[in-house]
């Protein structure tokens, strides 16, 4: 039987119902930021995007089923980290958590029922359990149209696996779940507003996005110090190191106390990374070693099964939370650890892999295995960002599992997989969901591997080699050694447009890194002048016509400005789909017509990115690391092509939450041409009460590439 469901205005464009009795144990109750009301009233109300009825629930044996009309030509993006496809369109996707994605399943380390539609809504169900979501993948038998049924036998070319079916439906848990629909006038307006329902998108410390280095497990302090040095020495840029299994008395399970052999003084050796500029991040994972002082405190608030013998705690309850967070207060944050890896906090049982808590396993809260695995990323998020916060401090580090909700969480994705392409894929499919993922280098095939995957590492939220297993170094390649150092530069050079991109996601929601249905149609109009166009529908697949096959899930924007199509071992050359308006090679200083695909052949050195005609791009000249809090660094403005333009500048103290009780500002830097076709550039003040970060100003103008 089919129930209407009642709607209820929630924050404006987004509604609410509650079907069932859904557990208490839920991502967004459990994260508990408050929706950025402000900005969500900024971009208006919107209508429902359903007619009355569209939308239904039907109560069956598995769970209440959820649903949603689709239109014949309509793409569905979203379901969190994805590795295998940008459109959804047709699939099965079966959200469960898993280390080990190595499937086309919708299974991943941060798998979120969250469906962004190209028309304009986004639909997204709150629970701590696995959702089943069929994406136009299924047909009633009422539904079913003769015309479309082809026999196997003698029509094999017109023969499908899936009938087209126009219906999305969700197979919710037995017990219910809170689902919000979300409205928009394009795909990008949805998740900017579930971006901001989230608490808006996280805001690192300036230095999270200098370049991050990871040291082979086993290191010693020594040894640590060593390879920091030579960073400094050789000129790579370096900001965070991250320590890897080792630094721990016990790993596998994990005790969180230094090992004394191999520190043995940890305060020491933080304040002497300190003092050349580096900030110390710790690997851990969630499973208590009996040898740690927190197991008999966690021992009754702990799960009824093991993970390699170590106790997986039930972090609902606030208990253990405490627990867990006093012990790293006092031996970490207190010796000015920066952030943590936060590892292992996924696990499967399907693909190999048997080392998680089986879902069926008891928690002392009185909820199950399957809600504390599907949960457990955002609780380590939750308890170590809220350690900083009590610090008013900063953090920026790297989870291996989240879910609905982590927009605001400063963490960063990682998996154990390694194939270059899925790692770019993922970069674009993140951006649907609130999360942030970084293509890490670990190894490489080849120098041309090396410098393929360091090009693209250094364009996206997290900068890094993780050589915890390989033992590489940015230099390992001698022949390409100056390659990577350009591009880990590069990325120090635009520190101050990446820090104002992530501070963009934070007030309104924007992604910093987007997949390229979310770039809205910009449409040239007829006096030449670009412009935000209000279509109902991206422009993207207009624009995208000449090519259809192509999903475009290996290009990305980098801000509003620059776009990024990297190219992969073996390749010298790629198709790029250009949004309308003039481009520039950022590198190559080329002129390119967008509104379609052109091809490009960069050679080795250079990863194709794409810069904006008229973009005005805040750089700094590259440095060792990012300026510490009251430091300031110079401020170039570089204006690209020939049409007048703009660009925005972010600044803040880079390290506290000051900016939260209004110590920030944006400021505008714009560029005009004179009748005698001179330019002229004016940045507006510094108007606030805190020291600004920006020293000496210089201007370029009509760039064609980079200086
Ligand atoms: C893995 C993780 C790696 C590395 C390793 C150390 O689970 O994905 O990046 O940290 O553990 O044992």
């Amino acid at each position: 039987m089919t129930t209407p469901l009642q709607w209820t205005s929630y924050v404006p464009g987004i509604w609410k119902t509650t079907i069932g009795a859904p557990s208490d144990l839920s991502p967004l109750a459990f994260i508990g930021r408050e929706p950025k009301t402000e900005a969500l009233q900024q971009m208006g109300e919107a209508p429902f995007p359903f007619g009355s009825g569209d939308v239904a629930i039907e109560q069956k044996k598995r769970g209440p089923l959820l649903s949603v009309p689709l239109t014949a030509s309509e793409k569905l993006y979203g379901l969190g980290l994805q590795f295998m496809k940008l459109n959804q369109r047709g699939r099965t996707r079966f959200l469960r958590v898993n280390s080990d994605p190595k499937q086309d399943t919708g299974e991943s380390h941060a798998p979120i029922p969250f469906v962004v539609s190209d028309q304009g809504y986004g639909i997204l169900i709150d629970t701590s359990r696995i959702v089943t979501i069929h994406l136009g993948s299924t047909v009633r038998l009422a539904e079913t149209k003769k015309e479309q049924i082809f026999d196997r036998n003698n029509q094999k070319g017109q023969w499908k696996a899936t009938l087209v079916s126009e219906r999305m439906e969700f197979l919710l848990p037995l017990e219910g779940a809170d689902v919000y629909v979300i409205a928009g006038n394009n795909a990008l307006d949805v998740v900017r507003r579930y971006n901001l329902l989230c608490g808006g998108g996280a805001l690192p410390p300036r230095w999270g996005l200098g370049f991050w280095h990871r040291v082979p497990t086993l290191f010693t302090d020594k040894q640590v110090a060593e390879e920091a040095l030579e960073y400094r020495k050789r000129e790579f840029p370096c900001d965070v190191i991250g320590l890897e299994p080792g630094w721990h008395s016990k790993s596998y399970p994990v005790t969180y106390e230094w090992y004394e052999g191999r520190y043995p003084n940890p305060k020491q050796f933080v304040a002497d990374m300190d003092r050349e500029g580096f900030r110390i991040n710790l690997w851990e994972h969630p499973y208590v070693s009996p040898e740690a002082g927190l197991y008999e405190k966690l021992l009754p608030l702990s799960g009824s099964y093991t993970v390699w013998g170590g106790l997986a705690p039930d972090y609902s309850l606030e208990e253990a939370r405490t627990a867990y967070r006093e012990q790293h207060r006092s031996e970490h944050l207190s010796i000015g650890v920066s952030g943590y890896k936060l590892d292992e906090c996924d696990g499967s049982e399907l693909t190999g892999n048997s080392w998680m808590f089986p879902a069926h396993a008891e928690f002392p809260s009185g909820h199950d295995g399957e809600q504390l695995r599907q949960m457990y990323g955002l609780m380590f998020q939750k308890m170590t960002s809220e350690l900083y916060r009590e610090e008013d401090k900063r953090t920026y580090g790297l989870i291996r599992a989240s879910g609905v909700g982590a927009s605001s969480m400063p963490y960063v994705l990682y998996s154990d997989l390694y194939d270059h392409k899925q790692f770019i894929r993922a970069l674009c499919n993140a951006s649907f969901s609130g999360l942030l993922w970084t293509p890490e280098v670990r190894k490489a095939s080849s120098a041309e591997d090396w410098v393929r995957r360091m090009q693209a590492v250094c364009f996206s939220p997290m900068a890094m080699l993780n050589a915890w297993g390989d033992g590489t170094k940015p230099w390992s390649f001698p022949e390409v050694e100056h390659i990577v150092r350009h591009y880990i530069q590069l990325r120090m050079r635009l520190l101050p447009y990446l820090y104002s991109a992530f501070a963009k996601y934070h007030q309104d929601g924007t992604p910093p890194f987007r997949a390229m249905p979310l770039v809205t149609g910009n449409v040239q109009n007829e006096s030449g002048a670009v412009s935000a166009s209000a279509v109902k529908v991206d422009t993207v697949d207009a624009a995208y016509g000449g090519n259809k096959k192509k999903e475009w899930d290996d290009q990305f924007m980098v801000g509003d400005d620059l776009l990024v199509a990297p190219l992969f071992a073996g390749e010298q050359e790629r198709d790029v789909y250009l949004p309308h308006g003039r481009w520039f090679g950022l590198e190559s200083g080329e002129t390119y017509e967008g509104g379609g695909v052109v091809r490009v052949a960069p050679g080795l050195e250079q990863i194709p990115v794409f810069v904006r005609d008229g973009a005005v791009i805040p750089m700094t000249p590259w440095r060792a690391h990012a300026p510490r809090q009251g430091e300031q660094m110079p401020l170039i403005l570089c204006h690209f092509g020939e049409a007048e333009g703009s660009g925005s500048l972010y600044d803040d103290d880079g390290e506290s939450f000051a900016y939260e009780r209004g110590e920030s500002v944006w400021r505008k830097a714009e560029v005009k041409r004179s009748a005698d076709g001179s330019w002229t550039g004016t940045l507006s003040g510094h108007e606030a009460s805190f020291p600004s970060t920006f020293g000496e100003v210089q201007w370029h103008f009509g760039l064609k590439k980079l200086p």
